[in-house]
């Protein structure tokens, strides 16, 4: 069993980012501009929000940060999103989900510049992806595939299994396995909510992606011998013996599953760095778009 290291990877990633952006700079060009909107006090959007400032520090782009009240209208949200839709200096940003339900998120997603969309959601580049066009690629799918590649786990003409179906996460990542990208050509199987028999759909997988966000969903039994586990949860248990009063719980029971394993991911520390790392490339790779 070998554990997929998410915090390492990113790392190594972050680096050849901040390479990238150092030669950028020293040929006299500016840094690359993330910007973020975080709409109210959610705990979890909070602490992403913080880790990707931090991110982006680290890599040597520029970042801003703004927040508004969970009273804030959606049409002054949308009067935002225009002012950094049209400002040269902005090169991606995010709105952080999930938003307060006033707002139409599907409104808001689609009023996002897609060259600047660097969280690839709106349809236009969710639409690129499925035709095998895909430039922005949702953080974390991109960042499963980074992994698979770094590892070099084979993808050609296994059985991937993927247990969700959103938008951010279950749809796009069966897109990118299932395609010609680099760790594609797998045949796919996406279950959800409504499967029947799911324990042994997920035993045929050679790729098994948890995305549903039920902490230790997935057990022993439901893993074939020798399978790749991608755990994608990151749900927030009650536990006083943290110091933050609770734990971050992935959707796999990874004490039983991984000895089975010839790869798996931890939580924390798999797929949730190379989220943010990825959302760094992509932001790097608007900028590049826009140069041209
Ligand atoms: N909420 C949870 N994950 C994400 C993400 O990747 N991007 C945005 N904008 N919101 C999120």
């Amino acid at each position: 069993m070998q554990i997929l290291d998410g915090k390492k990877t990113s790392e190594a990633l972050k680096a050849e980012i901040r390479a990238e952006v150092d030669a950028l700079v020293a040929a006299g060009h500016r840094a690359p501009h993330l910007a973020a909107i975080l709409v109210g006090e959610n705990g979890a959007s909070i602490t992403y929000m913080n880790n990707k400032v931090k991110s982006c520090h680290e890599v040597g782009f520029e970042s801003s940060l703004i927040k508004y009240p969970d009273t804030i209208t959606e049409k002054e949200l949308l009067a935002k999103i225009t002012e950094l839709n049209e400002d040269p200096k902005i090169d991606g940003f995010i709105v952080q989900l999930p938003l307060p339900k006033h707002i139409n998120e599907k409104l808001i997603t689609e009023s996002i510049a897609p060259e600047k969309d660097v969280d690839g959601f709106h349809p236009v580049n969710m639409g690129r992806l499925a035709l095998g066009q895909g430039t922005l690629i949702p953080a974390t799918p991109a960042g499963i595939i980074e992994l698979l590649d770094r590892y070099d786990v084979p993808t050609e003409g296994r059985h991937a299994v993927v247990v969700g179906r959103s938008n951010i996460v279950g749809v796009p990542v069966s897109l990118l396995l299932e395609g010609k990208y680099k760790k594609g050509n797998c045949t796919v199987t996406v279950c959800h909510s409504k499967t029947k028999n799911l324990a042994e759909i997920t035993r045929q997988a050679d790729i098994l992606v948890a995305a549903l966000g039920i902490p230790h969903f997935i057990t022993a039994d439901m893993v074939k011998d020798g399978a790749t586990v991608i755990d994608v949860g990151i749900t927030r248990v009650a536990d006083s013996s943290k110091k933050s009063g609770f734990a971050i719980k992935g959707d796999v029971d990874f004490e039983a599953v991984a000895p089975k394993c010839e790869f798996i991911t931890p939580v924390p520390g798999g797929v949730g760095p190379m989220t943010i790392a990825m959302l760094m490339k992509n932001t790097l790779t608007a900028m590049k778009i826009k140069r041209g």
